[in-house]
């Protein structure tokens, strides 16, 4: 297994777990309410586990007969098409021979019934205006009138079927609008979450070509105006402090939305207004019948080395697993109040914010801000305003409003939700304990699911109404989903034990590749353990068969529920002309589940100071964006180091954690004292 070790414990959470079966005594599961299981689509264990055996025996036949329930242009020839190479599910191929678009599953099925005229979106901004907070609800007719506009817009752009369209823009609907229009002329959408620095943004452009950028004017944080527009010119422009550098010369135009309003400037022949450009655009742009395997988009994730890869998802089994999941898992109703707090920058977004219930036709609530503007109670205020129904979050999220107190949920009529569900990573049983409590008032179900951005969709979730809940733990498997927890060698590992997460069985929304890097979609994913998918996550199994995620095992940090790689921070110190070496590791954090700590080694000459250490941390704000900021810089002559010239990663984690080496932020580490550990480490 190469350098993935399990960590014994790799952040707050997971220690959490170790201590749960000692909170909580074997019966402290959380049976399902009778009410909302004598309403629930899947209402008991009995037929969860009916329906689960029945994906896992025969799922072309599972699959079949739950793909009939998205309209197609053209039905498929074959639901799973193995790959050519025996022994392996690498390449597997769903709905062969199908035509379909998501953007008209999402939209324009809804229009031939009573649902054409019910709210697909309601928007609330993050400013107030003359009459309270602004809001624009936008119908599943308005929704089709806008992105079909839209798709004419890009067509007139020049962009056609297979060209890559960038999107970097804040939570507005123009975001959605722009997502689904590019999915409705098979335009593969890159989204760029908005918080991602012009560097980020064109790292990603680049790599995956994209013809033209949707972006805005600005977008509105935490009361602050983010220049979204000066960031894309940024990425854009050849120069940077007077070097010449590439630029995106993949880019013709920009497209630019107007947000804040705060002037920005307009390159001649380059940029376009939306609004300029919508106004004479036509509402009629049938969408585009694409095969089932055409590629839907490219979303940037991070990995194990320092770039971020292109993770592509492509249309009909995407579709098929957020539908899926979003109807059964979120157990979704035409009225219901849907909302997901996660930014569309964001796998969540993509696919549980749009994909998956706009092709149930639900009704969505997207909000643009920050969770605690104007007030620590701006989450609790929406839901009660909107009657929310169905709120899905982060840990991180439910850790920092335990912190802001509880006050804040306590002043808000809560009674409109009926299910919560949580993301990102694990969640620590206390945080769990106070969703079900003060925000779910002991009647909603949590559903706790585990999914990555390569998975497209949910795989491990309680099934609400059925699966008894366990806090800390996302239960069990989805329909089709077989994962299990095996040891380095690849043998089973007993109950309880911890092990490595591997998904032995094709799905319909897996990722189908890295954009333009085959063999490290292969070395990533595949070779760990030959012909199965690896996760990168630890977990356990217990002897319910519920799974214990335990929290990443390569060198990826999961910062907020944000995915960072350590790789990719380092590289960002080693850019500034300071640094010499970095290292960089996560330690637990109450709020943030990691934080990231960096040690860092500089060159002669410059002094290991407070003013170096804040403009280090900015440094990688600005080479990345800010969720990358590191929380600690600790400044070492040296890194400790095996003989082979590895960076012993493992032993700063450790001083990380517990500050064994801590000393005065100005003075230097000092590892000599750490020969014996050294050793140790190498054996
Ligand atoms: C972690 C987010 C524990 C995990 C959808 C995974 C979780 C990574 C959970 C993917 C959960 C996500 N419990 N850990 N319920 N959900 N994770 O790609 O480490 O941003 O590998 O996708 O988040 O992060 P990504």
């Amino acid at each position: 297994m190469g350098k993935t070790s399990l960590p014994k414990k790799s952040s707050s959470s997971a220690s959490a777990h170790d201590s749960i079966e000692s909170i909580l005594a074997e019966n402290r599961r959380f049976a399902p309410s009778k009410q909302f299981s004598s309403r629930a689509r899947i209402g008991s264990m009995a037929d969860y586990e009916k329906l689960y055996r029945a994906s896992i025996k025969d799922p072309e036949k599972f699959f079949a007969k739950q793909a009939e329930e998205l309209t197609w242009f053209k039905p498929w020839r074959k639901v799973i098409q193995p790959p050519a190479k025996k022994g392996s599910f690498e390449g597997t191929q769903w709905f062969v021979g199908g035509k379909i678009n998501a953007s008209y599953n999402c939209i324009d099925r809804h229009l031939e019934t009573a649902r054409k005229n019910k709210a697909a979106l309601i928007w609330e901004g993050e400013p107030a205006g003359a009459f309270g907070f602004e809001q624009r609800t936008l119908t599943y007719q308005q929704l089709h009138r806008e992105v079909s506009k839209c798709a004419n817009v890009l067509r007139s752009l020049g962009i056609k079927t297979g060209d890559r369209v960038a999107i970097y823009m804040g939570m507005t609907p123009e975001l959605a609008i722009a997502v689904l229009a590019c999915a409705r002329i098979g335009a593969p959408h890159t989204v760029i979450f908005g918080g991602f620095s012009s560097e980020a943004i064109r790292d990603r452009v680049n790599d995956c070509d994209a013809r033209l950028i949707v972006t805005a004017d600005g977008g509105w944080r935490r009361g602050n105006i983010v220049e979204l527009k000066k960031n894309v010119d940024q990425a854009l422009s050849t120069e940077s402090s007077g070097t010449p550098v590439s630029g995106c010369p993949s880019v013709e135009k920009v497209l630019v939305v107007k947000r804040t309003a705060h002037g920005v400037d307009m390159v001649p022949g380059r940029d376009v207004w939306w609004h300029d450009a919508m106004a004479d655009a036509s509402a009629d742009c049938p969408a585009v019948p694409l095969d089932s395997e055409h590629p839907l988009y490219i979303l940037y994730t991070s990995g194990t080395t320092g770039k971020p890869k292109g993770i592509v998802h492509t249309t009909a089994g995407y579709l098929l697993g957020t539908y899926l999941t979003t109807k059964y898992i979120f157990d979704i109703r035409d009225e219901d109040i849907y909302w997901c707090s996660a930014d569309i920058g964001w796998v969540t977004g993509h696919s549980y914010i749009l994909y998956g219930p706009l092709s149930c036709g639900a009704t969505v609530l997207m909000y643009e801000g920050a969770p605690m503007f104007p007030a620590p109670d701006r989450f609790w205020d929406i839901i009660e305003r909107h009657r929310v129904s169905i709120f899905y979050t982060a840990p991180t999220a439910i850790r920092s409003f335990v912190r802001a107190g509880n006050e804040h949920p306590e002043k808000h009529d809560l009674s409109s939700l009926r299910l919560l569900g949580t993301v990102g990573e694990p969640i620590n049983p206390e945080a769990w304990m106070w969703y079900h409590t003060l925000i779910g008032k002991g009647k909603c179900p949590i559903v706790d699911t585990w999914w990555q951005t390569e998975t497209g969709a949910i795989m491990i979730s309680p099934l609400p109404g059925a699966v008894p809940t366990r806090p800390g733990s996302a239960t069990l498997p989805f329909f089709g989903v077989a994962p299990q927890v095996v040891r380095k060698d690849g043998f089973l590992c007993n109950p309880n034990e911890g092990g490595y997460l591997v998904i032995t069985k094709p799905w319909p929304s897996m990722l189908r590749g890295i954009y333009k890097d085959p063999e490290r979609f292969h070395k990533q994913y595949f070779s760990e353990y030959p012909g199965i998918y690896f996760t990168g996550d630890g977990a356990r199994r217990d002897k319910n068969g519920y799974f214990w995620i335990m929290g990443r095992v390569d060198d990826v940090i999961n910062v907020s529920g944000h995915r960072l790689g350590t790789m990719e921070v380092e590289s960002a110190l080693v850019g500034n002309p300071a640094v010499a070496e970095a290292a960089v590791v996560g330690r637990p954090d109450e709020i943030k589940g990691s934080a990231l700590v960096a040690f860092v080694t500089l060159k002669q000459g410059w002094p290991p100071d407070e003013a170096l250490r804040e403009k280090l941390r900015e440094h990688v704000a600005l080479a990345i964006g800010s969720i990358a900021r590191p929380d600690d810089i600790r400044f070492t002559d040296s890194l400790p180091k095996t003989r082979s010239g590895k960076i012993m990663r493992r032993l700063l984690r450790e001083l990380a954690s517990t500050g064994a080496v801590k000393g005065d932020t100005t003075t230097l580490e000092d590892f000599s004292v750490l020969e014996k550990l050294r050793t140790a480490e190498e054996e």
